[in-house]
């Protein structure tokens, strides 16, 4: 039998105290990570994300910082090694759509804001990371983008243009690694029920659209992602580096070339 073991590697989940990042946390410590749930303010959530874990036999704590903050994100790295004796995994996966505005009817600010949280952050955080990677010549960084690296976004240019940056930065950290034991993977969602879709999935309209842009017809959930992330964190993937993984249940595909043409 293959089995996806983690067993005594040490993640840290980005923005892991709800959506993908909920459902990451909890899966890499089933495969046996000890994992550090990182949040931004909201405490109780991840919290209880730590009291799934270790109810069910697993170790993981919780640690805040702004990931916009270069400083905050050192701490957090350093507490959480500390804590963890170590970090072998770390999951970009913190990020926000934006609001959605055309250019010229945007607020600089908000595109601003996306760009620190969406692209800096990764930034910040592998950089911090990285010395102890290098210095234990092993490691996974994968990067949580979107299928908005590919596809244009009308009114989430902000969005879309820090996907597409994540998706460069990748392939060029991976690129800068490679020979030192660490794999850099990005993984591209479609749309995945969180709470960061909602407004869309809740509405039986604009859900129906959105249905219409997935070849399978459907919205993915929060643990077909996660397992690809535990995947490609593990070392049947070690042969998996500089490169983004769809997982859009085809939305990638055009499901509106299935007519016509
Ligand atoms: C966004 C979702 C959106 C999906 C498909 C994701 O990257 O975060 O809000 O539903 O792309 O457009």
């Amino acid at each position: 039998m293959i089995a996806l073991d983690l067993s005594g590697r040490r993640a840290l989940v980005t923005g892991g105290s709800g959506g993908l990042g909920q459902a990451m946390a909890e899966m890499l410590a089933q495969a046996g990570a000890q994992v550090a749930v990182h949040y931004r303010t909201g405490r109780p959530a991840a919290e209880a994300v730590v009291q799934t874990i270790t109810g069910r036999g697993g170790k993981a704590q919780s640690f805040a910082a702004d990931l916009a903050d270069p400083a905050a994100v050192e701490t957090m790295m350093k507490d959480a090694s500390a804590a963890l004796g170590g970090l072998d995994i770390l999951v970009n996966n913190a990020g926000l759509d934006g609001q959605r505005a055309p250019v010229g009817e945007d607020d600089p600010k908000h595109w601003q804001q996306v760009l620190a949280v969406d692209l800096m952050g990764p930034y910040y955080c592998a950089r911090a990371i990285l010395p102890h990677m290098v210095k234990s010549g092993r490691g996974v960084i994968i990067n949580i983008t979107s299928v908005h690296e590919f596809i244009p976004w009308e009114g989430y240019s902000a969005y879309a243009s820090a996907k597409a940056g994540l998706s460069m930065f990748t392939k060029t950290l991976a690129q800068e690694t490679a020979d030192k034991g660490i794999r850099v993977v990005a993984v591209a969602p479609g749309a995945i029920q969180t709470p960061i879709n909602e407004t869309v999935w809740d509405n039986p309209n604009s859900l129906k659209d959105l249905d219409e842009k997935i070849s399978m017809g459907r919205l993915g959930t929060p643990a077909e992602i996660a397992s690809v992330v535990a995947f490609l964190a593990s070392d049947l993937a070690s042969y998996i580096t500089g490169t983004t993984i769809a997982v859009d249940g085809g939305m990638l595909i055009y499901p509106e070339f299935r007519h016509g043409g």
